[in-house]
């Protein structure tokens, strides 16, 4: 296992946007092999010496697994999020991965396009800031994975907002990414939109050699999506119940079913329990 308790090395510029980066402690550019087993191991974070924002936070996301994040507004979901992405540092506690390095990318709710950059500019962006000059291929076929290949050569002023986090979600996917953090990517939809794009998300990622690690505060989308969604409490943030998903295929005729049904309302309770609501 490696400790990367102070692994900031990022550069800003990927940051700003939903993208891809291979780095490693040392900032050297390397390609890994497979997805990380990544460990969390008594994360305690505070913000200005006094805020309390994560209390000795055990997680375990196994290579290749999906984990979803659930919790009151404020208790410290992106916290963990940016610590597992290396853009935060833990105060106490470790975060360990299996190998040294992996493929980053992060996916957030905005889709934070680049407005002068055309659909397929903006996916081809963290190949071409990882210094790769051929990518046209690379980004047509994972345009065409998201269904955007018509929308190739438009700016991003002229998407609907779906196709702008399709054209976000085809960021994060190009350098097919070994860990992948989403952090509620489609909160800002209406549900028909975020129900199909949870969908694109199950058929491109599950069955990838990538790790996952997702927050939302919708529980269908939670649980259609993960192998095992973890209830946080409010601040600070400390696990307060963990369900194991095994609901097989992820199809959408899975939101119909008793047990789809009867695990979301399971978690429903425990969501309430931990914000303090009465039974
Ligand atoms: N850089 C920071 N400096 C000081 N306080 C911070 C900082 N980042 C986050 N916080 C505080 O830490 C707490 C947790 O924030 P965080 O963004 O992790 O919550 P969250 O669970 O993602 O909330 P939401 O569901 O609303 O997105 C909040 O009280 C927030 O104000
Ligand atoms: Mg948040």
């Amino acid at each position: 296992m490696i400790e990367i308790k102070s692994w900031i090395g990022i550069p800003l510029l990927a940051l700003l946007f939903c993208s891809t980066i291979t780095t490693t402690k040392e900032g050297v550019k390397v390609v890994s092999q497979s997805a990380p087993d990544v460990k969390l191991v008594d994360v305690v974070k505070t913000f200005d010496g006094s805020i309390e924002v994560v209390d000795h936070l055990n997680l375990d996301i196994p290579s290749g697994g999906y984990v979803a994040l659930l919790g009151p507004t404020g208790c410290g979901k992106t916290t963990v999020l940016r610590m597992v992405g290396g853009l935060l540092a833990p105060e106490a506690g470790e975060i360990q991965f299996s190998q040294p390095s992996s493929q980053t990318a992060f996916c957030f709710q905005e889709p934070r396009l680049l407005p002068w950059r055309n659909v397929r500019r903006n996916v081809g962006l963290p190949l071409e800031l990882a210094g790769q000059h051929d990518f046209d291929q690379a980004v047509q076929e994972v345009l065409g994975l998201v269904g955007l290949t018509d929308a190739a050569e438009r700016m991003p002023a002229a998407l609907s907002g779906g196709m702008k986090m399709r054209t976000s979600l085809a960021r994060a996917l190009v350098s097919n990414p070994k860990l992948l953090l989403l952090d509620e990517p489609f909160g800002a939809l209406d549900e028909v939109t975020r129900f199909r794009l949870d969908e694109d998300v199950a058929r491109l990622v599950r069955g990838r050699d990538t790790t996952v690690l997702m927050v939302t505060h919708s529980i269908s989308e939670a649980v259609f999506l993960a192998d095992e969604v973890v209830v946080l409490s409010p601040r600070p943030a400390r696990i307060v119940e963990r369900f194991r998903i095994d609901l097989g295929e992820r199809l959408p005729e899975l939101r119909a079913t008793p047990e789809f049904a009867l695990m979301t309302s399971k978690i429903y309770e425990a969501l309430r329990a931990a914000m303090g609501e009465p039974a």
